[in-house]
């Protein structure tokens, strides 16, 4: 009777497992995700809407104060009142990241409010995707100076105080396009991959004060970014799934969640990492974009 007991629970949580529920954000914010940031000072950059509003949402279910900083204002208002609206703790400063003063505003606003930060996640992005013979210099220097200038000078700011408080964490979103050459981003990419490079380097100066600075490479994520590129022409939908093994699409969602354990103390002995979050793209051998069938190229 005894090894029915134990039994019995094992097989009912295998199943669970197996189905789709085990997944979902209301099953891991239910649980023990709900105080994962509790009462965490956040600053999301970029957080008006895409991955950051999806990263802003998912730190105040696990119990953070969110500070949505961003470019468009009207953007960073609705999102702040859109989780106001759901009972959270979220508040919207104007943000842009490639001005160091304005980096300095907001840590000047939040440290007057909440007299702390406790987490940055760099966020802000913009893709300008051109052949390179052809990539104007503007967009160039606007793609270098947002994803990795704008990473250093917020990053910069926030870290004078966490310095103090020696405690603090940051989160940089970079992409699976800073591994890997990608025709049409070279901006993109290179800011990318000096974000890796950037994050790699904090780690390493700032272990010393506490602080822990982590990347999510972002895979190929459902966000107006990436129906902007469909609908310009640069992919199809079918030509990312079908690059992707996990066959879809990321969500939202599973890019918060991977920040999420980034920016909570799970993390703890988590420094300098790049964490993939892409369906298993980077690690895929990319057979198919040869053009051969697999299974010509067997043997
Ligand atoms: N969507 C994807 O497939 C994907 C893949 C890999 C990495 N990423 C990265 O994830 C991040 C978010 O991407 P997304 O798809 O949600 O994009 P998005 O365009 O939906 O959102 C980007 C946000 O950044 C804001 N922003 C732009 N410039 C800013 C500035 N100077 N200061 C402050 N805010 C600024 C925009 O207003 C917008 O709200 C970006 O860094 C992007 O490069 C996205």
């Amino acid at each position: 009777m005894e090894h029915v007991f134990i039994i019995m629970p094992c097989i009912r949580s295998l199943g669970d497992r197996d189905g789709a529920a085990w997944a979902t954000p209301s099953r891991l914010g239910q649980s023990e995700g709900m105080t994962l940031l509790k009462d965490r000072i956040a600053v999301v950059t970029g957080a008006g809407r895409g991955i950051g509003f999806g990263i802003a949402k998912a730190f105040c279910r696990a119990g953070a104060r969110v500070v949505i900083g961003e470019l468009v204002e009207e953007q960073g208002q609705k999102a702040a009142g859109q989780l106001e609206a759901e009972g959270y703790d979220a508040e919207f400063v104007p943000l842009d990241v490639t001005v160091s003063k304005s980096c300095a505003g907001l840590v000047e606003k939040v440290m007057a409010r909440r007299g702390r930060i406790d987490v940055l996640v760099n966020n802000a992005g913009i893709a300008r995707l051109h052949k390179s013979e052809e990539m104007p210099e503007a967009d160039w220097r606007l793609q270098i100076d947002v994803m990795l200038t704008g990473v250093f000078l917020c990053t910069q700011a926030v870290a004078r105080v966490m310095i103090e408080r020696r405690r603090g964490s940051v989160v940089n979103i970079a992409s699976i396009g800073g591994m890997g050459g990608w025709p049409m981003r070279s901006a993109y990419n290179a800011a990318k991959a000096g974000v890796i490079a950037l994050t790699e380097v904090l780690a390493a100066e700032w272990a010393q004060h506490n602080i822990r600075l982590n990347c999510v490479s972002s895979g190929v994520t459902r966000t107006e970014m990436v129906a902007s590129a469909i609908a310009k022409g640069h992919a199809s939908a079918d030509q990312y799934t079908n690059r992707i093994p996990l066959g879809r699409l990321a969500e939202v969602r599973e890019i918060a969640d991977a920040a999420l354990f980034l920016a909570s103390d799970r993390a703890s002995y988590v420094t300098g990492q790049n964490l993939r979050v892409d369906g298993g793209w980077v690690p895929y051998g990319n057979l198919h974009a040869t053009g051969f069938p697999e299974d010509e190229l067997d043997g």
